[in-house]
């Protein structure tokens, strides 16, 4: 996998999700734009089915749902996230192959995706349960499914520091986040309990933007 799997103009499709949140408040509009800027799910777009379901835990206000089904117009998108209020927002975006419901991981139970995609979600979720997470989501999959987690990870030490005060202010005085900032284990160690809830999971590093790396665990049924 590498960051660099971009060799189209892009732009379109970013025009055409931001499209999509063009009747909703400012501050959701900066945040999805923001977020398209900080990350993409472009290096992992090979990894995905052109057909079936995928499910985005934690999508949030749903930009990526909305990005993934304009590249793959055949695939059926469902995000769920367990604030009431993002779903609000993104529930406003919805279209015949992509919608939204409020839930965590709780509510896979009973949908039979080929892929769960989880971006950014960890950290605000305590380590004791990433467990229980890596297991629901094990569960939901077939035996050919796919886990994608994706974690934001600074290069730089001295940052560390900055991110749970920008998260901590995120969190509680804004209410942008829910869940308890900021929950980080080394990749060996994610990899350990993916593999003790039945995934065999592979780790790439991709830089970027600044002195942040897009870190990416693809996991498959073991
Ligand atoms: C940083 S945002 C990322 C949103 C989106 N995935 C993206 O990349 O833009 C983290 C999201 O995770 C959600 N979240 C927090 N705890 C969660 C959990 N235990 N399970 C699923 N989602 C969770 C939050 O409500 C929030 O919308």
């Amino acid at each position: 996998m590498t960051g660099d799997t971009v060799s189209q103009d892009l732009h379109p499709v970013r025009r055409r999700v931001l499209r999509r949140y063009a009747a909703l408040p400012p501050a959701v509009r900066w945040h999805v734009a923001a977020r398209l800027s900080l990350c993409s799910v472009e290096p992992v777009l090979p990894r995905l089915p052109r057909e079936g379901l995928l499910v985005d835990l934690g999508c949030g206000h749903g930009q990526f749902c909305h990005w993934i089904a304009c590249r793959l117009p055949k695939l059926s998108v469902l995000g769920l996230d367990p604030c009431a209020r993002r779903i609000r927002a993104a529930r406003r975006t919805q279209r015949p192959k992509v919608r939204f419901e409020e839930g965590g991981p709780a509510r896979l139970t009973g949908l039979r995706p080929q892929v769960i995609l989880a971006m950014d979600i960890l950290y605000l979720c305590p380590k004791e349960r990433w467990p229980e997470l890596f297991l629901s989501c094990r569960r939901a999959v077939g035996p050919s499914g796919l886990l994608l987690l994706k974690e934001t990870v600074s290069r730089a030490p001295w940052l560390f520091p900055l991110i749970k005060l920008q998260e901590s202010v995120m969190t509680r005085v804004f209410g942008i986040s829910s869940g308890i900032p900021y929950q980080h284990l080394p990749p060996a160690r994610v990899r350990e309990l993916l593999g003790a809830a039945g995934w065999r999971a592979r780790t790439s590093d991709l830089p970027g933007p600044g002195p942040y790396t897009q870190r990416w665990h693809v996991a498959e049924p073991a």
